[in-house]
């Protein structure tokens, strides 16, 4: 989603504006653009539509320097994606960058017109520019205008702001949409002060970094930083080492960043499992829990997107091995149902950004109901880090390719620990049982280097589903999620429509849809459920579907050979194998997508972070 840098500079801070605006493409981004105070402190900016690189010719046919700058990727909510809309907005005396939404716009903009001020844009962000400089023009400072304006100001936003003539001065507000505050690290930086949506925007800058808290508002000088709480009162917020390391967002010898996600699942599985068994004990320790696990009655997992797709896998974990009642929901249906929920039942939000603003909301309803609130979150310090009562940490490090990969398995892999926990805190398992699941929880990064290994298989698999319009993916039990998050994946990077149904569900509808064109991808490890969804594949070969097999050694040599291919995945435990079986179907939709040529990791419309309804 939108992505800001700011930055108050001891030099030129174009070029680096711009390394920021990188840094934040992996969001997912329409226009981009960069204002500055350039000589005798007048305000100037330049922006384009489309991709960093339209706004980088322009700027080399029409530079801009200036010591103080902000810069912005947006990603289209009022108003469409063109240059006109871009940020920066701007009046000859204010420059403001905006992620979120301002929800009383339409009431602002039509006071402020009446007023006589002129709108050019159909963006909310124009008022709030056109509101600040209203205040000055009736005498306020930059500071008390800015402060007067966000007063008046309603919705989840971030902003970073400049003025005419203070090239020592720069203002960030937080409310529900994160802001960072970067301190300049070394002696040539002393001088100079950042904001970015993230740490990730600044990381080519610092690694000093302070999180501002919900309601907060700072003003920035070079030698100052003053931070006022939602109450105006002036507070400290602590600054953090953080490690965003340029490395970890670089491609690496991968051509794009989802390859190298998917590539590096074996590695950030094996630490996420490690953060909670000890291989030596063979048991799960989760940190301590403020409720009693053992005492949980009933379970609700909200989540969006592909977390979603691992809250229906953790349903079938937990409802079977710790016999208890789990709900699942997609959190934009779940808020504005307002579910009935039983005091001191468990509450489970899962997101990789930690600031989906659905999930935000469900887990604020969810609290409401006198829940415990558990979060499993890839990013550190996130909106809903602060508001849970517990938080379990995926180990996947910055996932930059918009569509999820390594998150989605790490956080499958906090889960099954977590199902493991619980059921043997209820007494459902016994020791020995705890230790024979963890034995296999911990086999599968191994497991999924080897299934790595089908890369190129997958790769030729993918020449010929690239020609699809549609694609049906199938399964059953555990594996049913995955159907639906290989659906998804394709979907999103591909664009091809997919759909991912229950395999037994498929005679009730899909299966009129199947002809020779239509390519349908079978998931089904040997076990419980194989033969029956080996029916339903037999179901689709006699109409002639195009099958595409993914199962494993045993069931590949039973019926590998009714499918047009089949990918023999490594022999694992039942309970596992979706965490295994999640990455064919990344491999699948990557080479489709790379086959359709389309932009892998930041597909068009999406957004990594969803900070909007
Ligand atoms: C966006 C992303 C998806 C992600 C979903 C939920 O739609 O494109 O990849 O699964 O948001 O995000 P979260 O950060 O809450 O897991």
């Amino acid at each position: 989603m939108c992505g800001i840098i700011g930055i108050l500079g001891d030099g030129n801070v174009t070029e680096r504006v711009i390394d920021g605006l990188r840094r934040l493409e992996y969001r997912g981004y329409d226009s981009a653009g960069i204002a500055t105070l350039c000589d005798g402190n007048s305000l100037d900016r330049r922006r384009a539509k489309g991709k960093l690189k339209n706004l980088e010719e322009i700027l080399e046919n029409q530079t801009l320097d200036g010591i103080v700058g902000i810069g912005h990727t947006r990603w289209a909510t009022h108003g469409e994606p063109t240059t006109e809309n871009a940020h920066p907005h701007a009046t000859e005396k204010v420059a403001v960058v905006h992620n979120g939404i301002i929800e009383n716009f339409r009431d602002l903009r039509e006071k402020l017109s009446a007023k006589g001020h002129q709108f050019l844009t159909e963006t909310d962000t124009e008022t709030i520019v056109h509101l600040i400089t209203d205040y000055i023009d009736q005498g306020m400072s930059s500071r008390e205008a800015a402060k007067a304006a966000l007063s008046e100001l309603h919705g989840a936003f971030a902003l970073a702001i400049i003025f005419e003539g203070e090239d020592d001065l720069m203002i960030g507000a937080r409310r529900g949409s994160p802001l960072v505050l970067g301190y300049g690290t070394n002696e040539l930086q002393d001088k100079e002060m950042y904001l970015g949506s993230d740490a990730i925007a600044l990381s080519h800058l610092t690694n000093r970094i302070a999180y501002l808290d919900e309601g907060d508002h700072v003003e920035i000088t070079r030698n100052s930083v003053r931070v006022f709480d939602e109450n105006g009162v002036v507070v400290s917020r602590e600054i953090h080492t953080v490690n965003t390391d340029n490395g970890n967002i670089d491609k690496g010898n991968y051509n794009h960043f989802m390859m190298k996600e998917i590539y590096e699942q074996p590695t950030v599985v094996g630490q996420t499992i490690a953060t909670l068994i000890d291989p030596l004990k063979g048991h799960v320790e989760l940190p301590e829990m403020p409720f009693n696990l053992a005492e949980i009655k009933n379970v609700t997992i909200i989540a969006c997107g592909t977390s979603y797709y691992a809250a229906m896998v953790a349903k079938y974990w937990m409802e079977r091995l710790g016999r208890i009642k789990v709900d699942v929901d997609i959190a934009s249906e779940f808020r504005y149902r307002e579910p009935v929920m039983d005091d001191g039942g468990l509450s489970i939000f899962i997101s990789q950004s930690g600031e989906t603003a659905d999930t935000l909301a469900a887990l604020r309803y969810a609290k409401s109901q006198r829940q415990h609130i558990l979060s499993i979150l890839n990013v550190a310090k996130s909106s809903m880090e602060r508001e849970s009562d517990v938080v379990l940490h995926t180990h996947a490090g910055p996932e930059v390719g918009v569509a999820s990969t390594k998150a989605f398995t790490c956080q499958l892999a906090i889960l099954a620990c977590f199902a493991i926990a619980h059921a043997k805190a209820a007494g459902k398992i016994d020791a020995e049982e705890e230790n024979r699941l963890c034995i296999a929880l911990s086999e599968v990064p191994a497991r999924m280097a080897e299934v790595l290994n089908h890369d190129e298989a997958i790769q030729e698999m993918a020449l010929e589903v690239a020609k699809a319009r549609d694609v049906i993916y199938l399964g059953r039990g555990l594996e049913y999620p995955i159907a639906m998050e290989g659906a998804l994946k394709l979907k999103e990077i591909s664009y091809i429509h997919a759909e991912g149904y229950a395999a037994g569900e498929m005679k009730h509808g899909p299966i009129a849809l199947i002809d020779k064109d239509v390519p349908i991808i079978v998931i089904a490890p040997s076990g419980r459920l194989y033969e029956k969804t080996v029916s339903n594949m037999q179901e689709v070969i006699a109409r002639k579907g195009q099958v595409y097999f993914f199962t494993d050694i045993e069931g590949a040599k039973t019926d590998g050979e009714a499918a047009i291919a089949t990918i023999a995945l490594p022999m694992l435990d039942e309970f596992v194998t979706p965490i295994l079986h999640a990455i064919p179907v990344q491999l699948l939709s990557y080479h489709v997508a790379v086959a359709k040529g389309t932009d892998v990791d930041q597909p068009r419309n999406l957004a990594k972070s969803v900070t909007v309804e």
